[in-house]
């Protein structure tokens, strides 16, 4: 058995922020952001939470799948930013949906953490574990940002996107992950919840710290390896892919990703102008927008893949 997307859906919040007001608050300029970047807006919360916006996409999912909410089994919600340690973001989406049947736990692996729901849901449909799963990514990345350096706050956004797979007969999923902690100095989101019983330990702040161009690198070497690495694995070729699915970071990165294959750019879509980074979110938020304009057919071939802290990278190939 395999998880076949029955149905997708995404929110992001209605207040925008565009570069030029980011060049209000610290020293940049529209022209700068779009040239490193491609990023021209992004989406902010005001009001709303991560757990919010989660439900908000769920929501749209299962009204596209047309399935009863108390059959899903299994909630499965990437994020970093839950506005809450517990209860988990997941059991607020069930409470939200009225998934009055499923269980539900967050994972996080920050910008990789979607493929990695994902890949963990069809482990578990594979497995004759559950039969329908939800699986979400939802950050609010304008909570964890430092406004005042430039190079991290211009980067980001806030929203969420959801699938909701259902148990079919089908080809199977490939996947692929990896880890390297030892790196995990290259991009980090302290929190700032971490006073020891003692008050011994500093209160951090929960700003993130980037080498961008360490990160850069990362990208540009590890996607293209983990995309080859599962196409070894199906035995298929890099042109027999539909359309690969990349987590929306840089344009430059995709772009560069997409040159190292030697595949045409044409297959690799964007839209984090207008959304920016908005982590764990941007593969189902991208999944929802080309579902929505009717780019997927039956049986064309989506490769996915997610990067960022921990470093973590993933990858998942699946037929529509
Ligand atoms: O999910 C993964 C999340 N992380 C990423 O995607 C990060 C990947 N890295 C990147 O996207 C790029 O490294 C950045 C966009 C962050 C930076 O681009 P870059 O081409 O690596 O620029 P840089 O850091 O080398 O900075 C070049 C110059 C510097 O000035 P000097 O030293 O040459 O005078 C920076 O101070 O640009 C300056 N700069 C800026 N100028 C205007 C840095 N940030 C800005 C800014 N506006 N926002």
């Amino acid at each position: 058995m395999v998880g076949k997307i029955y149905g997708t859906g995404s929110y992001v919040p209605p207040r925008v922020m565009d570069n030029d007001d980011l060049a209000k608050i610290v020293d940049t300029n529209d022209e700068w952001i779009r040239e490193r970047t491609g990023i021209g807006r992004r989406h902010i919360i005001e009001e709303e939470t991560t757990s919010y916006m989660a439900g908000q996409a769920a929501m749209k999912a299962v009204e596209m799948s047309g399935i009863d909410p108390a059959e899903i089994d299994l909630i499965l919600l990437a994020t970093s930013s839950s506005e809450t340690v517990f209860p988990c973001a997941a059991c607020e989406v069930q409470k939200a949906i009225g998934a009055v049947n499923a269980a539900g736990y967050d994972m996080n692996a920050a910008c990789t953490g979607f493929v990695l729901a994902f890949n963990t849901a069809q482990a578990y449909i594979s497995a004759g574990f559950c039969r329908t799963a939800l699986v979400i990514g939802a950050d609010s990345m304008s909570n964890l940002v430092d406004w005042t350096d430039r190079g991290t706050c211009i980067l980001f956004g806030d929203g969420a996107g959801a699938v909701l797979l259902r148990a079919e007969e089908g080809e199977p999923v490939y996947m692929e992950a990896h880890s390297d902690g030892a790196k995990g100095a290259a991009l980090t989101g302290l929190s700032r919840h971490r006073k020891g019983w003692t008050g011994a330990q500093e209160d951090k702040e929960s700003y993130i710290h980037m080498d961008g161009q360490g990160v850069f690198k990362f990208a540009v070497r590890k996607v293209p390896e983990i995309i080859e690495e599962v196409l070894a694995k199906a035995d298929m070729s890099l042109d027999e892919i539909d359309y690969f699915v990349l987590h929306q970071a840089n344009r430059r990165i995709i772009e560069a990703v997409a040159k190292r294959l030697k595949t045409d750019i044409s297959k690799f879509p964007m839209n984090l102008e207008e959304y920016a980074n908005t982590s764990a979110a941007t593969v189902p938020i991208l999944l929802d927008e080309m579902n929505r304009k009717g780019m997927f057919r039956k049986g064309q071939k989506i490769m996915l893949s997610g990067f960022g802290a921990g470093l973590t990278w993933a990858a998942s190939l699946f037929q529509w």
